[in-house]
C-alpha cells in the first residue's frame, strides 16, 4: 500500500481518507485497521465522502468495496458518480467494486447469513477500504436482528484488516445512530447549520476518534461535483 503515514505521537499506520483538509484534523488519516461512521441527515454529503474515500484507495494502489444497501441497479451509481469529478471510472469494477446488499435483504433476514455473504465478497476481493452504504436501512429491512447484526458486525470487522466505513442516515433532530456508534472507532457528523450572518451552511464535525488527537467542534465544509472538502479552522 502507497503513502501510508506513521504519524509521529502514535504508532498508528494511517490512510489518507481521500477528503481535502480532513486528515490534517487528525493525525494525517485514518488508523488502520479501524471503523468510521460517517452521519448524517439526507444530502449531507455521507456518499460522496464514502466514494472519495474509496477513490483515495484506488489512487493509492488499495483495493475497494463498496456495499449499498439500497436496492440501486448499478446503472444508478454509474450515474450519479459520472457526475463527480473525482471519479476515476476506470476505477470502477476493478479498484473499487460494488455489491448490492438491498435485493439480498429483500429475502434473507438472518444477520449471520447477510454477514457470512458480506464475508464473501471481502474475501474474494481483499479490500484494503470497505464502505456500508447506508448501514442504517438495514434496521428497516432486518427489525429486532438489528442488534445482533451490529454485534455480529462489530466482532467480523476486527479480522477484515481493512478501514471501513459505514454511513448513517438520521433525522434531522437525531444526531447520529447511537447504536452503531458503540461499534465503531470514530465518529464524523454532517450537518446543517446557520453560519453566523444566517446563512445555511454544512457543517463536519469528529465527535470521537480512537487513539488519536483530532480538532473538535463544527468545521465548515462544501459539496461540488469536486467532493467533499474541510475548511478546518473556518466554523
Ligand atoms: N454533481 C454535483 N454538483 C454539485 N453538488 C452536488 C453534486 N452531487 C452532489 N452534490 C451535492 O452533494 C449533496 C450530497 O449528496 P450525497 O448524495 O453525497 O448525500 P447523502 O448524504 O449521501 O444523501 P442521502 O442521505 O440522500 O443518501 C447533494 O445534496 C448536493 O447538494
Ligand atoms: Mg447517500
Amino acid at each position: 500500500m502507497a503513502d501510508k503515514v506513521n504519524a509521529g505521537a502514535s504508532d498508528f499506520v494511517r490512510i489518507k481518507s481521500g477528503i481535502p483538509g480532513l486528515d490534517q484534523m487528525m493525525e494525517g488519516g485514518f488508523p488502520f485497521p479501524s471503523t468510521i461512521l460517517v452521519a448524517g441527515s439526507a444530502g449531507t454529503g455521507k456518499t460522496t465522502f464514502a466514494l472519495q474515500f474509496l477513490m483515495q484507495g484506488a489512487r493509492d494502489g488499495e483495493q475497494g468495496l463498496y456495499f449499498t444497501t439500497l436496492s440501486e441497479p448499478t446503472q444508478w451509481m454509474m450515474r450519479f458518480a459520472s457526475r463527480l469529478e473525482f471519479i476515476n471510472k476506470d476505477f470502477l469494477g476493478k479498484e473499487v467494486k460494488y455489491v448490492e446488499l438491498g435485493n439480498y435483504l429483500r429475502d434473507e433476514k438472518d444477520p449471520r447469513k447477510l454477514i457470512d455473504f458480506m464475508e464473501e465478497h471481502i474475501t474474494e476481493v481483499m479490500p484494503q477500504r470497505i464502505v456500508v452504504d447506508p448501514i442504517t436501512v438495514i434496521e428497516e429491512l432486518i427489525g429486532g436482528n438489528y442488534r445482533t447484526f451490529l454485534y455480529e458486525l462489530a466482532t467480523r470487522l476486527k479480522n477484515w484488516q481493512a478501514v471501513s466505513v459505514l454511513t448513517g442516515e438520521v433525522l434531522p433532530d437525531q444526531p447520529y445512530p447511537v447504536q452503531v456508534s458503540y461499534i465503531t472507532d470514530t465518529v464524523i457528523l454532517l450537518s446543517y447549520g446557520l453560519s453566523p450572518e444566517g446563512g445555511r451552511r454544512k457543517y463536519l464535525e469528529i465527535l470521537k476518534m480512537r487513539g488519536t488527537g483530532h480538532t473538535t467542534g463544527r468545521h465548515l465544509f462544501d459539496v461540488s461535483r469536486n467532493g467533499v472538502s474541510v475548511q478546518a479552522g473556518l466554523r
